[in-house]
């Protein structure tokens, strides 16, 4: 079976002129459907750098990346978007909802991008909201909702297009203990119930614990958790 994700000697730099700041050296992860998975490591390591490569937002210096045994590498990039819109979805430290939208336009908007029509895409959109809990905030906007509830929003707008794999940078890293429960166990819980592989970036090694595995970047490539 192939695996949701698999990355092959992954090397990734930024370069500055002339000079090279090399972040990714030669690293090789393989995820399963439906494993979930935590990615530590301290800050300036390149955990953001890796996600926005898993998704095809970035394109590796040298290796490579397959997203359901499908080379990123050879697809330009209308076939890149939609090859990351039909497996993957991103959920950010900050929501990034979009401030003009309501909850339900936000959450609908992937499958709008798709060209799925409105009402199909509202209605999606209505279920998904009623299922975490947030049938009562439909119409508010990003900005007349709480922390938890915007990262709620953002988390059902990764999870309207069923993906197979939530890349999520940092998910909780703006909430208090409480609201960062909920949407971890909401997480874990779409990650259990619809078999939603999960990478999360986190600080917290007690987010961690829950994952199946923990690898730590450091130095340009993954190792487990010791
Ligand atoms: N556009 C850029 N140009 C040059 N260097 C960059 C650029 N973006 C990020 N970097 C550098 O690459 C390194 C990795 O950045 P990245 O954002 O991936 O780290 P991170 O592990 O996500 O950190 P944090 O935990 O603080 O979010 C950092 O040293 C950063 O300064
Ligand atoms: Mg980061």
């Amino acid at each position: 079976m192939n695996k949701i994700i698999k990355c092959n000697n992954l090397s990734y730099s930024y370069f500055n002129g002339k000079q090279e700041t090399p972040i990714l050296n030669n690293l090789n992860l393989s995820v399963k459907q439906g494993e979930s998975i935590a990615i530590l490591g301290q800050s300036g390591c390149g955990k953001s750098t890796l996600l926005n490569l898993l998704g095809g937002i970035d394109k590796p210096t040298q290796g490579e990346v397959l997203i359901n045994g499908t080379n990123l590498g050879l697809l330009n990039e209308n076939d890149t978007t939609l090859l990351r819109g039909k497996y993957l979805g991103f959920v950010y430290q900050f929501h990034h909802l979009l401030s003009d939208f309501s909850a339900l336009d936000n959450v609908a908007m992937p499958e709008r991008i798709q060209g799925k029509n409105q009402q199909f895409s509202q209605t999606n959109a209505r279920k998904l909201l009623s299922k975490i809990g947030l049938e009562h905030h439909l119409n508010h906007l990003p900005s007349e909702l709480s922390g938890g509830e915007r990262q709620r929003v953002a988390i059902a707008r990764a999870l309207i297009t069923n993906p197979s794999c939530i890349l999520a940078d940092e998910p909780t890293g703006n909430l208090d203990t409480k609201n960062a429960n909920e949407v971890l166990n909401l997480m874990l819980t779409l990650n259990r119930v619809q078999n939603c592989a999960l990478i999360v970036v986190t600080h917290d090694e007690k987010i961690a614990a829950k994952m199946d595995r923990a690898l730590v970047l450091n130095h340009g490539v993954l190792t487990p958790l010791t």
